[in-house]
């Protein structure tokens, strides 16, 4: 039997997410922790302990789908590379704007691929992206490459379509 999770998503659902969700200084209580990426308690990939004690989308998915896999284990260093066992699929690179999601969403397809626990081609999995805050700091250094300006088409668009196009059934 199947069993069927949230939004009757397949039991074999697992979560990924991307960019700008680094959750870095989240849980900082002196500034020499400000470095440190909490991808443990990103809203929407960290899965830190469980739902009565950290409030995050892959914690409210596990409750549903105990086999959950992709969110994010541990806190890692901004600017180092990050080792998938901690960061999960968290792929989030601290300081990263719009420009760089398509590089990421070819990250996250290069690692979906040889991640072993799942089948790419059948497994559900959801993309979360939350991106463009730096963009704003962009804005001042050129204004037309922040894309920013009126008019300007969204620059996540190509991204959404490597998404769509690339990744099999993908909520995204
Ligand atoms: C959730 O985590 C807390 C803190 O680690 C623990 O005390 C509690 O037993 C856990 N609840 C469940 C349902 O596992």
């Amino acid at each position: 039997m199947t069993v069927r999770g949230i939004w009757g998503l397949p039991s074999g659902t697992f979560l990924i997410s991307l960019l700008l969700q680094a959750a870095i200084g989240a849980n900082a209580t002196n500034i020499l922790d400000l470095p440190t990426e909490f991808r443990q308690l990103s809203w929407s990939i960290g899965g830190y302990s469980n739902l009565s004690d950290t409030i995050t989308l892959p914690n409210i998915l596990k409750i549903f789908n105990p086999h959950l896999v992709g969110y994010g284990k541990r806190s890692t260093v901004s600017y180092r590379p990050a080792a998938l066992e901690d960061a999960g699929l968290n792929l989030a690179v601290t300081g990263a704007n719009t420009l760089l999601l398509p590089e990421q969403v070819r990250r996250l397809i290069a690692t979906l691929q040889i991640l072993p626990q799942i089948n790419f081609q059948e497994d559900w999995k959801i993309v979360t992206i939350f991106i463009g805050s730096n963009d704003l700091c962009d804005y001042c250094n050129d204004k037309v490459r922040s894309g920013l300006t009126p008019h300007h088409p969204p620059l996540c668009a190509p991204s959404s379509q490597i998404i769509t196009f690339w990744i099999p059934v993908t909520v995204s």
